[in-house]
């Protein structure tokens, strides 16, 4: 079963904010990576439910294509402190957006990988 954390900025707030400072990747960036908005979710529960399944009890994990981080955050959830989490996403738009999955104590070590600055 899916675990859903509270944001300080409830859904029916963020509906009333302009779509375009809602799309706005920096803004979406701040307002994720500091935990006031969740990431976008782009998965359904039953993907979720795979991917908690693939990962659970493994040592290491890579994610191709990280976006905001809204299956990070499962993979964040699923895996135990020894293993790591490799988070690959050269094109992203968010840079600070993938904060909340590393947010876990007790979770794995999570591993950015972005392309060099040109
Ligand atoms: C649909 S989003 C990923 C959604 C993400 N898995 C989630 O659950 O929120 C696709 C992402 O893939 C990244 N991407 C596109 N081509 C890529 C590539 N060749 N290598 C790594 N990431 C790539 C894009 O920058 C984008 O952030």
């Amino acid at each position: 079963m899916a675990r859903h954390r509270s944001h300080p900025l409830p859904q029916i707030v963020r509906r009333l904010a302009p779509v375009a400072l809602r799309d706005d990747p920096r803004v979406r960036a701040l307002a994720v990576g500091s935990g006031l908005i969740p990431p976008r979710t782009m998965h359904t529960a039953a993907e979720a439910a795979l991917l908690r399944e693939l990962a659970r009890g493994c040592g290491s994990v890579v994610e191709i294509g990280v976006y905001e981080g809204s299956s990070a955050v499962v993979l964040v959830r699923t895996l135990g402190r020894a293993a790591t989490l490799h988070l690959i996403d050269p094109f992203g738009h968010q840079p600070g957006a993938c904060a909340q999955a590393g947010r876990r104590p007790s979770g794995p070590r999570a591993v950015w990988w972005r392309a060099p600055a040109p």
